[in-house]
């Protein structure tokens, strides 16, 4: 079963005080083009707490120094900070050990990393890869790329006119063939929540390891890599209320281990001589050059945040206010939600009679809504349902109803404007 809350568990809870969690968001504290700011644009990026801004302050005040090199105080300092995010991401993942983290600029390089290591080392010619139809362009490009370079195949499983992904389709679509599985655990441009535990437990069935893309589920909902047994998860710190610039590849020891390095040079060596490398251990086999180091300390600032927060708590309020949300578009005559899926969460994505998505985005604006318009990083998604693009609303851990009803009022406005 999917580890995102269904509706029902999310109503049993009721302790969640928005108004204090708004007050440690600055950003979220301003006028735009003269009305109070309502962001809704939080599958792009989250705003920041004051937390993350004040440990990348901090470093840069205090510690700021190279990590991994230096024998002096700074350089131990921050070389103990920067590990310490590690740890956390440990925790947070409930990885079995801390070497299987391993940082990366975003969830995109994750999976990169994965599709030229370990893709391009045990694929072969005819060999497939399994996404599904909702994928981010992230989990469709980078398997393109491998596809070309080792000749394997990009299958691709369909999805449903809600936007839901049926295990029975994945399974009618693994192949003796089939050699790794790539899936989105939250769709970006539908909000819909993947069966993923049921498509790893299927595809372990068959010996086929599993790649999970969790940036927009990470930040409304627990995930516990031992439990999903997944064998790769990627996330994007930015969306988890962390820095842009740092993300995080999760992967199986036995997995990492027998892969070749990405990227090669500095700290990612035992030892270099003209003749010969040999490569560091894990985690560092995978990170060269100098990191982002205030990112990953933020990244870890960030975590602290969440967990002191709830990460059960924020998805429990978020589907609440979905909920609300739902119910609140439905009622404007012509708006159509695209993405109906049973199980989703967090996103609003809509069409509204023949008016462009960017010009409801420039409307919105106007208001003081931030929203995001286009095909949302998922063209194949926007083909699915015949349409160009979408409107969509995406929902943190600090929008109200009051947000979702100032998005009605400015929505009105959109209509009034083009009618
Ligand atoms: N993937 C991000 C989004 O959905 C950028 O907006």
């Amino acid at each position: 079963m999917s580890t995102l809350l269904t509706p029902e568990a999310a109503s049993t809870h009721s302790d969640f005080d928005v108004n204090q969690i708004r007050g440690e968001f600055p950003a979220l504290h301003q006028l735009v083009h003269g009305h109070p700011l309502v962001y809704l644009d939080n599958a792009a990026t989250t705003q920041k707490p004051q937390a993350v801004i004040d440990a990348i302050t901090s470093y840069y005040t205090h510690d700021n120094a190279n990590i991994h090199r230096g024998v002096h105080a700074l350089s131990e300092r921050a070389t103990m900070h920067y590990e310490d995010a590690r740890k956390k991401v440990q925790h947070f993942l409930n990885a079995r050990e801390r070497a299987e983290i391993i940082f990366t600029r975003n969830a995109t390089e994750g999976v990169n990393l994965v599709a030229q290591t370990f893709g391009r080392s045990s694929l072969t010619a005819g060999d497939e890869i399994l996404i599904s139809g909702m994928e981010h362009h992230c989990n469709i490009v980078p398997w393109q790329l491998l596809c070309e370079q080792v000749g394997s195949v990009l299958r691709v499983v369909p999805i449903t006119d809600d936007g839901e992904l049926r295990l029975s389709d994945v399974a009618d679509s693994i192949s003796p063939k089939t050699k790794l599985i790539a899936m989105t655990h939250m769709s970006n441009a539908l909000g819909t929540v993947t069966p993923i535990s049921d498509i790893i437990e299927l595809a372990h069935q068959q010996s086929i390891p599993v790649l999970v893309d969790a940036a927009q589920s990470a930040y409304h909902t627990p995930i516990d890599v031992q439990a999903m047994d997944c064998d790769f998860l990627v996330l994007s710190g930015h969306k988890l209320y962390g820095p842009t610039g740092v993300g995080v590849l999760y992967g199986k020891r036995e997995f990492l281990d027998s892969m070749p390095p990405y990227q090669r040079g500095g700290d990612m060596i035992l030892s270099v001589t003209f003749e010969k490398t040999i490569f560091n251990e894990l985690p560092y086999k995978f990170e060269a050059g100098t990191p982002d180091i205030s990112g990953v300390i933020g990244l870890g600032a960030a975590i602290d945040w969440i967990m002191q927060v709830g990460l059960d708590r924020i998805g429990n309020y978020e589907q609440k206010l979905l909920e609300y949300g739902t119910q609140q578009l439905q009622a404007i005559p012509g708006l159509h939600i695209i993405g109906t899926a049973p199980i989703k969460a967090s996103i609003l994505s809509f069409v509204l009679g023949d008016i462009h998505p960017h010009d409801i985005g420039t409307v919105l604006d106007e208001e003081g809504v931030a929203i995001r318009t286009g095909h949302h990083c998922a063209q194949p998604v926007m083909h699915r349902f015949c349409i160009p693009a979408t409107a969509r609303a995406s929902l943190a851990c600090y929008n109200t109803k009051g947000d979702i009803d100032a998005l009605v009022g400015a929505l009105h406005k959109v209509i009034e404007v083009f009618a």
